[in-house]
């Protein structure tokens, strides 16, 4: 009998290990006939260590399981894939979590042992790559165009058109570099692909070389990710092994090489020039751009910048044509987004679905609503640069227009809840807190205006004249968004207004507020 038990660092924290090393143990002092398998996890995490068992009617779910409770769990029939445990959540395929998810780049993600090249294989990992290798580099582009796939990382810039800017960039040496640095708070699904599924991140590059005429890529990898590392460093190695990587890709003549490279733990450094400053050696420092990364990128070359998300979508597009990820979605936001609820939610974790759900259906249809059981209050969107949205927002559907329309963003997919007890105040004062501790330094409105932020902020509640702080707020805030040359600067008053509007009862004086 064939028994997963996953091994990516939710699970891990959640005791995966232990689990592991008691299921072995006792099979071996009851004589069981076990195959215990390492997967990835289905990023189901409320349910963490969800550990599986093959049966002729698919793989049937226990979870949250502790190393404690594999005792009565094997007498109450685990191996034969018996329901009747309370810990049991049914066939893992129609837990309506999973069941109503649309998981195109998702699809393989829990399924299989993540450094299984042959598991990769079977189950349609590579078709792309074999799609692509026969095909002229501008065929590879133009069915990325057609996909109507845009940048993961936040920016939602269509991903076809950044890579025809790098084809067009002349015929010398050229880099595909993938942005690993997933900072955003409450955001894990960059690291899922790398723990459990990182075949499809190198095949996803290996495609973008071929169709940008790049033979060498790199990954710049956050260095808090210590499994996604090893995960990653073993794939690319036995790629090269089977000749997925290298000198000639599946003996076409066509060059790629990868590697691994690791940031030293800067938020900044997801930016992508500051990222091309740190692989290059130097100190994350944000670039003037122009020139974009497209033209003089890494080394001063052109270079494809795409975050993993992005690069994670192209095995399934090629492999399946451009209409089937086009099919999905809303608008100008086309196929899926892998969305990753966090914070005060019941159940956390992540869900892959076409744009145009809304943030209501969720929060609270898959998340269920607060873990703490009270009311929902807030939730931002798009990491700790994002929105804090209130109620009257949440049928906003997930789709770039329709959230730039209501002055927020999707970001990378990030969703944190709030109850009820959330001080808003100290939200917004956070923001700014946390943009004078990441700013790179560069330009004075992000640099100076950030520590200026957190005083006034601290003016506003103390009760330090509240409106002329007020004032002085929205003012510093306009002058961040116009005079920040990066994103970081530019959008921290985003967080910040979107609580002195809709949130504007936590920002007077801290004894005055509701509790
Ligand atoms: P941007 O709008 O300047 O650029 C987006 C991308 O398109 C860049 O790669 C840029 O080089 C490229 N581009 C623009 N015009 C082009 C052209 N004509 N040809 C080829 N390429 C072109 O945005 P930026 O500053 O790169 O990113 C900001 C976003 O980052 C924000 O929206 C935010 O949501 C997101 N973000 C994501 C984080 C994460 O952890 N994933 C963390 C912080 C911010
Ligand atoms: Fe650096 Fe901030 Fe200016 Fe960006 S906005 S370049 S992070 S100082």
């Amino acid at each position: 009998v064939r028994v997963f038990v996953p091994s990516d660092t939710t699970a891990l924290a959640m005791g995966a290990d232990a689990v592991a090393r008691e299921l072995a143990a006792l099979a071996d002092r009851r004589g069981l006939d076990l195959e215990l398998v390492r997967n990835g996890s289905r990023g189901l995490c409320w349910l963490e260590p969800l550990i599986e068992v093959e049966t002729t009617g698919g793989r049937v779910a226990y979870g949250p399981v502790a190393a404690a409770d594999l005792p009565a769990l094997l007498d109450a029939g685990l191996l034969e894939g018996a329901q009747s445990h309370p810990l049991c959540q049914g066939l893992v395929e129609q837990i309506p979590y999973l069941a109503c998810q649309q998981r195109l780049t998702f699809a393989r993600i829990g399924v299989i042992d993540p450094l299984s090249i042959e598991q990769y294989r079977a189950h349609g990992g590579f078709a792309g790559l074999e799609r692509a290798l026969p095909m002229a580099p501008e065929a590879i582009v133009e069915e990325i165009k057609t996909s109507g796939l845009r940048g993961r990382g936040g920016a939602a810039f269509p991903t076809g058109i950044k890579w025809d800017t790098v084809r067009k960039a002349g015929e010398g040496q050229k880099y595909i570099v993938c942005n690993a640095d997933e900072g955003d708070s409450g955001t894990f699904a960059d690291r899922l692909v790398m723990e459990c599924d990182p075949y499809m991140l190198i095949e996803g590059m290996t495609i973008a070389g071929l169709a940008v005429g790049a033979t060498r890529g790199y990954i710049y990898l956050r260095s808090e990710y210590p499994l996604a590392q090893r995960n990653l460093n073993i794939a690319i190695e036995r790629a090269r092994a089977a000749a997925y990587l290298g000198d000639s890709v599946l003996g076409s003549g066509r060059a790629f090489h990868l590697e691994v490279r690791l940031g030293a733990g800067a938020y900044i450094c997801g930016e992508e020039t500051s990222m091309l400053e740190s692989l290059e050696g130097r100190r994350g420092l944000v670039r003037a751009k122009p020139p974009l990364p497209a033209l003089e990128g890494l080394f001063g070359l052109p270079t494809v910048v795409n975050n993993v998300l992005s690069l994670a979508a192209v095995p399934f597009i090629l492999d399946r044509g451009a209409q089937a990820y086009a099919d999905c979605g809303v608008g100008r936001s086309r196929g899926t987004l892998p969305v990753q609820l966090a914070g005060n939610v019941l159940r956390g974790g992540l869900v892959e679905l076409a744009f145009g759900v809304t943030l209501r259906e969720l929060m609270e249809d898959f998340g269920g609503g607060t873990r703490s059981g009270r009311p929902l209050r807030a939730v931002q969107v798009g990491g700790p640069l994002g929105a804090y949205l209130p109620a009257a927002q949440w049928d906003t559907p997930l789709d770039y227009e329709a959230f730039a329309e209501v002055g927020a963003v999707l970001g990378h997919g990030g969703v944190v809840l709030f109850d009820d007890t959330v001080d808003m105040g100290e939200q917004a004062r956070f923001s700014m807190e946390f943009c004078a501790v990441e700013s790179c330094g560069k330009c004075t409105p992000c640099r100076i205006g950030s520590t200026r932020g957190v005083e006034v902020i601290d003016r506003i509640r103390a009760g330090d004249r509240p409106e002329a702080n007020l004032s002085l707020l929205d003012e510093l805030c306009t002058t961040m968004v116009d005079g920040s040359l990066c994103a970081m600067g530019s959008m921290t008053p985003i967080p910040v207004q979107s609580v002195m509007k809709y949130f504007a009862e936590d920002l007077r004086p801290t004894d005055n507020r509701r509790r």
